[in-house]
């Protein structure tokens, strides 16, 4: 139940936050202007390709992105990463209280490995963007670009965890959005990556 009213209310946030989006409000501090920061992410969301849940996942970290681009990369790979890692506590979850049979179990390793590579990649991300400067600029970038690339493959391994019948649907369906929301940011972070990159080549 805790679960199922935490992710309903997860959800809640992220259309509430959608909504903002689309219409003009402003939030977060009150150092920076709020209102540049919130049209920042704004505009930089927009060439992302799910731009409604870039925004949604970034605007609350406003206060912190400002107007830099080098910030709104580090946070899209730290919301990416931080929904990997709520995924993988759920599939673990999945795999002690749903009764899966051999072949889903096998599937399960899998796609936990693939969430733990997304992971690992990720976090390698976000700690060559800690080190950026202006000599080492070009190669970390490609770096970034390349692992957070290999982060966006195969999420499809994890899809064979839920054929039969032995999970429940309310379980899969949450799961299964789970996964592809990671799938989203880490897509949105590569796109970030790349804008970022276009203006440091
Ligand atoms: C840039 O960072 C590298 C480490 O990634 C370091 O070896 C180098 O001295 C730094 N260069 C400048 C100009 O700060």
């Amino acid at each position: 139940m805790e679960t199922t009213f935490s992710n309903l209310s997860q959800q809640f946030l992220v259309i509430l936050l959608a909504l903002t989006c689309l219409i003009d409000t402003s939030l977060g501090g009150r150092q920076i202007d709020p209102k540049s920061s919130t049209q920042f992410i704004k505009t930089s969301c927009s060439s992302t390709r799910y731009p409604d849940l870039c925004c949604a996942s970034l605007l609350s970290q406003a206060s912190t992105i400002q107007t830099s681009p080098r910030l709104i990369v580090h946070a899209a790979l730290n919301v990416a990463l931080s929904n990997a890692k709520t995924t993988t506590a759920s599939m673990v979850k999945l795999s002690k209280t749903q009764g899966l049979q051999p072949k889903q179990t096998s599937a399960m390793q899998d796609c936990l490995e693939v969430l733990s590579d997304t992971e690992d990649e990720l976090t390698k991300s976000i700690g060559e963007m800690d080190k950026i400067n202006s000599s080492n600029a070009g190669l970390t970038i490609n770096n970034i670009q390349t692992w957070v690339s290999a982060a966006l493959t195969d999420e499809d391994t994890c899809s064979d965890v839920f054929e039969g019948k032995s999970i429940s649907s309310n379980a899969k369906t949450s799961v299964k959005s789970q996964l592809l929301t990671v799938a989203h940011l880490t897509s949105n972070a590569l796109a970030l990556i790349n804008d970022y990159a276009s203006h440091h080549a």
